[in-house]
């Protein structure tokens, strides 16, 4: 029998999730002659008449889709189902229009590539369906549950990595604090990984409460000894201070390395720019550790299919690609381990974290 498997990325977009489109498409064709049929925009192609999608042609899935950043698919962090935002303001539950325009394309089950919200979602929109649902975790924030690394991730953490490169020389050129703003929803993945990576003096992270004293002094001590810049990374949620910003703002999203700028810059006498990386993170064409993760991941989900098996996702675990049960991965969130790897690498290398250790 022919398998007719869908495809849709949904959530923020990131480096990695054309190349997971790809290797999904490429197994299916090869492995198995299925045929794929992507959705457009997520959830959103759903619900056009007749549905926004397109019958993926093996031929076109050369190499130079998995270099591309964003998703040829596009994707949207706005198409809950079951909350749908409506032009006047009020939210409807559109699921079942959904459903229909699922089961109008004939697919036998759908990979969903999306983070742990969009996941949890496309699992409670098929569930009355009966159709085989296998999840791919991609998100920049890498805050997926059981999985060590999130399609995506990699890419975030470089760019961040080289902002900081970039920021280092202007720094030290003007004897600046340089504050570099990086994305992560609720969780500091991003920051602390590029704080070590990229060198820097200070991170602050949300997972770790920080008072701007300690940070003041640790940047006051390095200029006692004539280390005159500093490169202080923060966490877009990393407001947990005992001096975060105004909490009526619209945090976690925008605000606090401007903030901590002007705060570093007035306590300490010295000079300080803020930059905001925002989306550059997610628009980058994806590293090679991304790329491989995506095809690793998209290759094993469709075998999950040819397998029988559902309600899954694949993920990364002790550099082997798994499958854990989705029930387990959402309503959780995995966020930096205060205790872990990252944040004891970064204490052992003398980068200041704003607290007592
Ligand atoms: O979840 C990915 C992410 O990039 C977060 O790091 C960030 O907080 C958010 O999405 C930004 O969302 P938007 O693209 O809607 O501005």
């Amino acid at each position: 029998m022919t398998k007719r498997i869908g495809i849709l990325t949904s959530g923020g977009d990131c480096g990695g999730l054309n190349a997971a489109i790809r290797a999904v498409a490429l197994r299916a064709h090869h492995g198995f002659g299925w045929t794929t049929v992507g959705m457009r925009y997520g959830t959103l192609g759903l619900l056009k008449r007749p549905v926004d999608a397109l019958e993926i042609d093996p031929n076109r899935l050369e190499g130079a889709l998995a270099r591309q950043g964003g998703t040829f698919l596009g994707s949207t962090n706005h198409g809950n189902p079951f909350a749908f935002p409506m032009p006047d303001g009020s939210v409807k539950d559109r699921s079942a229009e959904m459903l229909d325009g699922i089961r109008s394309l004939g697919i036998d089950a759908l990979v969903g590539v999306g983070g742990d919200g969009s996941l949890a979602i496309l699992r409670r929109l098929l569930a009355p369906s009966g159709l085989a649902f296998i999840g791919i975790p991609k998100t920049i924030d890498n805050d997926v549950a059981d999985t060590e690394r999130a399609i995506g991730h990699a890419t975030a953490v470089s760019i961040a990595t080289e902002a900081l490169d970039r920021l280092q020389p202007t720094g030290a050129s003007h004897e600046r604090i340089m504050v570099l703003e990086v994305m992560g929803r609720d969780a500091g993945h991003i920051a602390i990984a590029a704080a070590i990576a990229g060198c820097a003096d200070v991170v602050l992270i949300p997972e770790v409460r920080w008072h701007l004293d300690r940070v003041v002094a640790h940047i006051a001590g390095q200029r006692a000894t004539r280390r005159m810049s500093s490169l202080v990374v923060v966490a877009e949620a990393a407001g947990d201070s005992d001096e975060s910003p105004d909490p009526a703002s619209d945090a976690p999203h925008h605000g606090i390395g401007e903030w901590l700028a002007r705060r570093l810059a007035k306590a300490t006498g010295a000079d300080a720019r803020a930059t905001v990386l925002g989306h550059v993170q997610r628009g980058a064409m994806p590293t090679a550790e991304d790329r491989l993760l995506a095809s690793a991941l998209g290759v094993r989900a469709v075998d999950l299919l040819a397998e029988g098996k559902a309600d899954r996702m694949v993920a990364w675990q002790n550099r082997q690609v798994v499958d854990v049960p989705l029930e387990s991965v959402v309503g959780r969130s995995r966020t930096v381990d205060p205790d872990g790897t990252l944040v004891r690498t970064a204490r052992g290398l003398g980068i200041c974290l704003g607290d007592a250790a």
